[in-house]
């Protein structure tokens, strides 16, 4: 090898001397990306992240705020026009994204006396916790359940639903949805029914009589495998179990004393991209720091207390929401007996294996 040709290999091999080297490594990251690509030590850090990064926020919204700009839009636009009147509770970290969590839609929605909201379907499953008013009505699947402050409704994915008011006072509640998630894998559709509302065959409470009983119909069809076959778990029926718990002293140092919402048929979360809980804290209740990679969004049923998220004390009321992003540190505080309701992207999370916790956090 003449000693010409030894040279041209070494300069083809090592890109010069030192002091070029980060010259030239910006002109072939230019030229791969006109070919689009780009080199992943570049990012490696930042997508393949030590410990869950969240772009969320702690954040709370009040319900005296909430229900005096909702009751503010009845006079803006009608529910049919809207379709649906609800205000997007957006977390400030993700404003413009519908959002609040990553992968959660929450919004407070509202009916006036009257009012329907007419009849469609979607991919995206909607979790409800009702929060004022009484007697409007959820028409899933051909059962139409009767709401009231506390009772939790769900609409699961492509479940024909319509709502109306045919009390006198306004309906409020808070919507959950998992839009975010289903728009993540794209995979939204949805369609509006030509009438405003569908046909309904069963009576109020059928599905929770039926499912949520200790009994099963006979034969119970194998789709309600996949999601719960129930349409309104009631507060009534519900809050009970939580001062059933408390006497027994079954009451969680973090979660207090709670339960989980689930499909009675298969004892699974209710739907398979969102979990939710009911839990109940004594009074003086001082809960142990916890953490997990589930955003969750609260919302206080009864009494009055505190969650302390990241260093940041969210004081809390009823109907008050508020957001635990993933991954941060919080703990309860009870001033008074108080009844929280939870939803969460858990179950998403622990079907995909990637849900995790941390019990003992220093
Ligand atoms: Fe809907």
């Amino acid at each position: 090898m003449t000693s010409a040709t030894a040279t041209k290999r070494a300069e083809t091999r090592a890109p010069g001397p030192k002091h070029n080297i980060e010259a030239v490594r910006q002109e072939y990251y230019e030229r791969i990306s006109k070919h689009d690509m780009t080199a992943l030590w570049k990012v490696m850090d930042s997508v393949v992240t030590k410990e869950p990064v969240t772009h969320c926020v702690p954040v709370i919204w009040h319900f005296d705020d909430i229900k005096r700009l909702v009751m503010e839009s009845g006079g803006l636009i009608t529910a049919e026009e809207a379709n649906r009147r609800v205000l997007i509770l957006e977390n400030p970290a993700l404003r413009g994204q519908s959002k609040a969590t990553n992968t959660l839609f929450a919004g407070v929605q509202m009916i006036l006396p009257g009012e329907i909201a007419p009849a469609h379907r979607h991919v995206s499953s909607a979790i409800r916790f009702v929060l004022d008013g009484e007697g409007a009505y959820t028409a899933v699947e051909g059962e139409k359940a009767l709401m009231s402050p506390g009772d939790f409704v769900i609409t699961a994915n492509w479940a024909p639903h319509d709502h109306g008011n045919e009390s006198k006072k306004p309906m409020l509640w808070l919507d959950v949805l998992d839009f975010p998630m289903v728009n993540f894998f794209e995979t939204s559709f949805a369609e509006q029914f030509p009438d405003k509302t569908q046909p309904t065959g069963r009576g109020d409470g059928d599905s929770l009589a039926f499912f949520g009983s200790g009994v099963l119909p006979d034969g119970v069809p194998v789709e309600m495998k996949q999601r719960t076959p129930v349409i309104n778990y009631t507060y009534a029926r519900t809050r009970p179990i939580l001062e059933r718990l408390k006497k027994a002293g079954d009451v969680d140092k973090r979660h207090g004393a709670r339960v989980q919402y689930v499909n009675p048929i298969t004892g699974g979360s209710a739907l398979p991209t969102m979990g939710a809980y009911l839990a109940l804290f004594p009074k003086g209740f001082k809960g142990e720091k916890y953490r997990s990679t589930d955003g969750t969004v609260f919302v206080c049923a009864e009494g009055q207390g505190s969650t302390t998220v990241d260093g940041k004390v969210l004081e809390w009321g009823p109907n008050d929401v508020f957001v635990v992003p993933p991954w941060k540190h919080y703990a309860h505080n009870a001033a008074k007996e108080s009844v929280l309701f939870s939803i969460s992207d858990r179950p998403a999370q622990e079907a995909l294996g990637i849900w995790r916790e941390d019990r003992n956090p220093v």
